[in-house]
């Protein structure tokens, strides 16, 4: 008897964790498909308040408003998102951060939308933290910055690694440590192209502007 009785919640605690299992996959499902119908995003009273939501919290303006991270995130937004005429400069090239209010205003909210789901281009900007935004919560970010509205002047077009940047830039490259300069070989190791991926071309090399 007590054989039959310790045997018969095996199947039955199998089948909880089955359909836990199951339950997890769904939710992982989901999860993975931001632009499908059930994408999470954010309530506001308006679009144009979600999207300064998400700006602000996305911290778009860290790289598209110069001078943002260094006012502690309190410049008023007359001076918000016209992009930075200072280049980011890696392996990938020199890019430039958009002059969003601009290409908000070039394009409808769909197109915007199309826009950014496309492109999966250079560093350092985070496509992939767009692409995993739903399309609502892009959209929104489109009204803000029609909200508030087309100022400034177009980002300088981004150039290839081989190109000299004609504008100031900031090196994204890795700078070996104090120890290394020293001669110290042990610390010198991990900056060699070999041992770090993220050396390509030996820009790591490249003189500081
Ligand atoms: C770490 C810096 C950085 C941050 C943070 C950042 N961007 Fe960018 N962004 C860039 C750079 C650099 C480019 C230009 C990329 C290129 O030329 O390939 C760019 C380009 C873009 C473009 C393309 C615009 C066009 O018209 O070409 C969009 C849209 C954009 N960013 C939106 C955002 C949004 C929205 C956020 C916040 C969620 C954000 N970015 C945060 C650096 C950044």
């Amino acid at each position: 008897m007590s054989a039959t009785r310790s045997a018969t919640p095996i199947p039955t605690l199998l089948a909880v964790v089955a359909a836990g299992a199951l339950a997890t996959a769904c939710v992982g499902a989901r999860a993975e498909t931001p632009a499908g119908g059930e994408a999470p995003y954010v309530e506001a009273r308006t679009p144009e308040e979600a999207g300064a939501y998400l700006v602000r919290a996305g911290s778009c303006d860290d790289c598209h408003t110069p001078g943002w991270p260094e006012s502690g995130g309190t410049l008023p937004d007359g001076e918000r998102l016209m992009g930075s005429p200072v280049g980011f400069r890696g392996p990938w090239g020199t890019t430039y951060p958009a002059n969003l209010r601009l290409s908000a205003a070039h394009l409808g909210a769909k197109e915007w939308v199309a826009m950014i789901r496309a492109r999966n281009d250079r560093p350092p900007m985070p496509w992939f933290s767009l692409h995993a935004m739903s399309d609502r919560d892009l959209a929104a970010i489109h009204a803000y910055l029609r909200k508030l509205g087309a100022k400034g002047r177009p980002a300088e077009p981004a150039i290839g690694p081989d190109q000299e940047p004609t504008t100031p830039y900031i090196l994204f490259a890795p700078v070996p440590p104090k120890a290394a300069s020293a001669g110290n070989t042990q610390a010198k190791a991990p900056a060699s192209a070999d041992a770090n991926p993220a050396i390509v071309g030996g820009h790591v090399a490249m003189a500081m502007p």
